[in-house]
């Protein structure tokens, strides 16, 4: 093949492959225990229920599954969704919804419609990978906002002081993107004051909320807090959050299936950067996930799925107090939801090269260097307590416990 590199477009140029990505290849083999993916625990997939609900659709309605579909959406989909937004107290109507194949192209979408080569996007320090990917391949930037101490949201002083310092370099920025329910990576929730304070300051400085909230629903201890979509909705109602949900944690990621909530004009203009992506969501899926709504099974798997994850997230946080070196400098969140923890580390461990050591021990986590685009800090990793067995995240921690501790043995030697 000719070497087309001198035609890629400047964009194709600045996305970059995960590196995460690349190492999980390495952190696969059927002999290393993993905390390194961000994979659902399988056994909570209703396998049986989901087929009966895919043969109904053939039996029933096969020739319209099988068809092209509205780019908003299955009217059936939608539907369901309303119910499932309205138990939770968010009010909507089908003008406030479009159906994407998953957030992954959500994230895509809201880049695509608002970003131009070198604009800003607020996010937190650390944030998820794959919204940092979708901002890099529109040859946009982030513009990193540290979290509190007390890790319960931004810390608004630095926002306010990096926002006015950016606006005074003449720097564009576009939208404030955040996870406020249980954060990628670190398992952070936002509290009540600084979901409101965020959403005050957006009503503030004009920018959009881009609010992602895959692990909402898997709050497995203490009770949910308003979303910024709903505090909006219940407050000034000023339509300036765009909130994104999907069926990858709540039900099973391989669907891909998911649906952003927003005010009537942004969802007409998202419709049509999704247009130009794929036409319309796989309308089979589409249908069949429908049909498994409709039998009132979802919330079972939701409150199997927390009751599943709190038993593993706290058999994690016992063993990394087992087995982990006793000193100040090393912490861990201890999330009430989700899928991930965040460890971190003395400031002289550095977890890139921690990482080589425990995949030798057999055990593999996510450095969080990964998490940052702008100086990233080098001594925290990413931990993943969903997918491993009990036997698994015990024994893995011990064998992390074990690379630790040499570490800091070779540290204090040197
Ligand atoms: C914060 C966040 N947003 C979006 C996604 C993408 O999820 P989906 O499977 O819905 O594309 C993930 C996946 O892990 C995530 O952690």
């Amino acid at each position: 093949m000719p070497d087309f590199g001198s035609l890629f477009s400047a964009n194709a140029n600045n996305m970059k492959a995960s590196t995460i990505r690349e190492l999980l290849k390495l952190t696969q083999k059927p002999d290393i225990i993993s905390f390194a993916g961000g994979l659902p625990a399988p056994d909570v997939f209703p396998v049986e229920d989901l087929r009966a609900a895919a043969n109904i659709v053939f039996d029933r309605d096969a020739r319209k599954a099988l068809q092209y579909g509205t780019t908003e959406g299955d009217d059936g989909l939608r539907d369901e969704l309303i119910k499932f937004e309205s138990k939770q107290g968010v009010t909507i109507k089908k003008d406030n919804l479009l159906v994407v194949s998953a957030s992954q192209q959500a994230l895509d979408i809201v880049a695509k419609l608002f970003l131009d080569p070198g604009d800003y996007v607020i996010a937190g320090r650390p944030t998820y990978l794959g919204a940092l990917q979708a901002i890099q391949s529109y040859s946009a930037k982030v513009l990193g906002i540290p979290f509190t101490d007390a890790q319960d949201g931004f810390d608004m002083q630095a926002l306010e002081k990096r926002y006015a310092e950016a606006i005074a370099a003449g720097k564009k920025i576009k939208y404030i993107y955040v996870i406020p329910d249980f954060q990628n990576p670190a398992g952070f929730c936002w509290s009540l004051e600084k979901r409101q304070a965020l959403l005050d300051f957006a009503y503030e400085t004009g920018l959009p909320i881009l609010e992602d909230s895959p692990y909402r629903e898997i709050r497995f201890i203490g009770d949910p807090i308003p979303s910024m979509f709903q505090l909006d909705q219940d407050g000034a109602n000023k339509g300036v959050v765009i909130n994104l949900k999907t069926f990858s944690k709540i039900l099973a990621p391989g669907t891909r299936m998911g649906w952003i909530m927003a005010a009537p004009a942004l969802i007409s203009k998202f419709v049509v950067a999704k247009q130009a992506m794929d036409l319309c969501t796989n309308v089979f899926t589409q249908m069949w996930l429908a049909e498994y709504m409709r039998t009132g099974k979802l919330d079972g798997v939701i409150a199997s799925t927390r009751e599943k994850y709190r038993v593993k997230r706290t058999m994690m946080t016992d063993a990394l107090r087992k087995y982990m070196p006793n000193r100040d400098d090393i912490r861990w969140t201890e999330p009430e939801g989700g899928l991930f923890l965040w460890v971190t580390m003395p400031s002289f461990i550095d977890t890139d090269k921690l990482l080589l050591k425990a995949i030798e021990r057999k055990v593999a986590f996510v450095a969080g260097s990964g998490f940052y685009i702008d100086e990233p800090e080098h001594n925290s990793m990413r931990m993943n307590f969903s997918y491993s067995s009990l036997d698994q995240i015990e024994e893995g921690v011990k064998r992390l416990g074990a690379v630790v501790a040499e570490a800091i043995r070779e540290h204090e030697k040197a």
